[in-house]
């Protein structure tokens, strides 16, 4: 199948508050250098609030993670759990096709979503409220037939019990999911032969349908809130406040060995308290009108910082590797309030790259720049 750029797109993206503080968070899990790890949950959360990812989503995660355009899309049209056209309001519904769900009916769940929604996948029904697809093997062959609605499986599916499914969630309702049939999870369908004996039913639901209860957000953009940030390895659980470490009892080893999460978490500390927003009050750096007749610098050959981000600084005034390493922790407040990406500069040591590049030195990353081995 032919995955490409929807042919039309919203003007921008912009991640909620509470997205962009996790968002912000999860690209502090990797070490200098490797922010592009965070590709991949970065596009899911922003599919996640979306339904869907724009063009203007894959650039802003770019520009997040200092990567060219290109790379954060070929990630986005590589894997198939990226929708890349817009997706039902209400669900989007993915039928699994595979062997033993074909064998079981998904053909005629696929005739119900043809019926319902519309006649082509990744189509949008009439009113916009749901889309569908097939997709391969979901895994829970046992249940079959199944399919994949927002985040949840509703298994043991039968035409006439899912058609009424759509109909319910249609109705701002959210059908329990799980096992349609009567099943509590995938034990034989004429019931236990052996293990009789283990009480199945310590919870109303399986593991998987009373979590999907618990939690409530099957079908539910997420914009953030739902979970509290939690960032453990810069020292903060959900609530925010400081995680205590495990003492050597709990961790089973010796107490000298407990230093080194202690020196970690120390180092974490520290740059948590070097951030931007620990500090005084955002004061506006100098700027200029214009670069200097000799040419501007290649920003680019900062780590951090792609096309877009040099766009941005030089509107700004910032033309010259000079003026950013003369950024004191105010000056940084007030860029990293103008680009809107708290704590990248500190993160990716702009000012000590810069002082070095404005010398005329170089650096590993300017270096690769200048051979063309940065896209
Ligand atoms: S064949 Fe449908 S879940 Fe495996």
């Amino acid at each position: 199948m032919l995955r490409r750029l929807h042919h039309e797109q919203p003007e921008s993206f912009a991640f909620t508050a509470a997205n962009l503080a996790w968002a912000e968070g999860q690209i502090t899990k990797y070490p200098e250098g490797r922010q592009a790890s965070a590709v991949i949950p970065l596009l899911w959360r922003a599919q996640e609030q979306e339904g869907w990812l724009s063009k203007p989503a894959i650039e802003a995660i770019a520009d997040m993670l200092g990567m060219a355009y290109i790379r954060v899309l070929e990630v986005a049209s590589f894997y198939f759990m990226f929708q890349l056209q817009p997706v039902g309001s209400v669900a989007h519904i993915q039928i699994c096709g595979t062997t033993s769900c074909m064998i079981c009916g998904a053909e005629d769940l696929i005739a119900v979503c043809r019926e319902k929604i519309a006649d082509k996948p990744h189509q949008l029904s009439e009113d916009g409220k749901f889309s569908w697809e097939e997709v391969e093997c979901l895994g829970s062959c046992t249940n079959a037939p199944m399919a994949q609605i927002g985040k949840d499986y509703y298994e043991d599916l039968t035409a006439e019990g899912f058609a009424k499914m759509i109909d319910e969630m249609a109705a701002g309702q959210v059908p329990v999911p799980g096992p349609q049939n009567g099943r509590y999870a995938a034990e034989p369908l004429s019931g236990l032969t052996s293990l009789t004996e283990y009480d199945s039913g310590k919870t109303k639901y399986n593991a998987s349908v009373q979590l999907a209860t618990d939690i409530g957000d099957s079908i539910k953009r997420i914009d953030g809130t739902e979970v509290p940030l939690s960032t453990p390895w810069l020292g903060k659980n959900a609530t925010g406040t400081k995680a205590t470490p495990p003492k050597a009892a709990e961790t089973g080893k010796p107490a000298n060995q407990q230093k080194k999460p202690a020196a970690k978490k120390a180092k974490a500390d520290k740059a948590e308290a070097a951030a931007p927003a620990a500090t005084g009050k955002p004061k506006k750096p100098r700027t200029m009108k214009a670069p200097r007749k000799a040419g501007a610098d290649d920003l680019k050959q900062l780590k951090g910082v792609g096309p877009k981000l040099e766009q941005t600084l030089n509107e700004l005034g910032f033309w010259h590797f000079d003026q950013i390493a003369k950024w004191g922790a105010d000056e940084i407040a007030w860029v990293d309030d103008n680009l809107k990406f708290k704590g990248r500069i500190e993160r990716d040591g702009w000012i000590e790259q810069a002082k070095i590049l404005a010398e005329g030195g170089e650096t590993t990353f300017s270096n690769k720049v200048k051979k063309g081995d940065v896209y």
